[in-house]
């Protein structure tokens, strides 16, 4: 077991159900990690019975969150992000292997992303998490230069047995 692992297993770390009083230190977290963070609003509109949140927990407080939409027998997972403070760690990878279980829990039979094509850390945690790339979005997300691809990532849960 690394060094880094050990570290997170002193910070007691536990995924929870996110709850609306979560949103400040969600918001918090979110305006740190992103050049364009999603606003309180969008957030809020998450709170719906088709969508599942997820907040990881670890000693000092709420150390990231995920953001799944069920549509149909698909999940999207919409946003996925840990506090800077708390990164390399293992956190994201145990949040993501959460959502995964639990969306195969309920029935999905794949998971669907978009990520940034210059964000090559979270793409290094999916495809290290078994995603495949099946496509590019021209233009998908905003930049600082104008517009950006984004790729997309799916993972297949139907008889995977997680
Ligand atoms: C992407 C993000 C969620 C990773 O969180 P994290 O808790 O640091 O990730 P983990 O410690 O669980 O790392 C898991 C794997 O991801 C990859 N990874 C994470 N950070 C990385 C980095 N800075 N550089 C390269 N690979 C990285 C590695 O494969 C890593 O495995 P390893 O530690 O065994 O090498 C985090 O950097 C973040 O919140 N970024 C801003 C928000 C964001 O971009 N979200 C994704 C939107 S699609």
């Amino acid at each position: 077991m690394s060094a880094s692992y050990r570290a997170v297993e002193s910070l007691n770390r536990r995924v929870r159900a996110l709850r609306g009083e979560d949103l400040p230190e969600v918001l918090e977290i979110e305006r740190r990690g992103y050049s364009f963070p999603w606003t309180e609003g969008v957030f809020r509109d998450c709170f719906r019975p088709d969508y599942r949140l997820w907040g990881i927990q670890i000693s000092t407080g709420l150390a990231g969150y995920a953001v799944v939409a069920y549509m149909a027998d698909e999940a999207h997972l919409l946003n996925l992000c840990v506090a800077t403070g708390c990164r390399r760690s293992g956190l994201a990878r145990h949040l993501l292997r959460h959502l995964v279980g639990e969306a195969a829990r309920d029935g999905m039979t794949r998971i669907l992303l978009e990520v940034r094509v210059s964000n090559c850390s979270a793409t290094g945690l999916y495809l290290a998490e078994g995603f495949v790339e099946i496509g590019l979005r021209p233009g998908y997300y905003p930049s600082s230069s104008g517009r950006e691809d984004a790729r997309v990532l799916s993972l297949q849960l139907a008889g995977c047995g997680v």
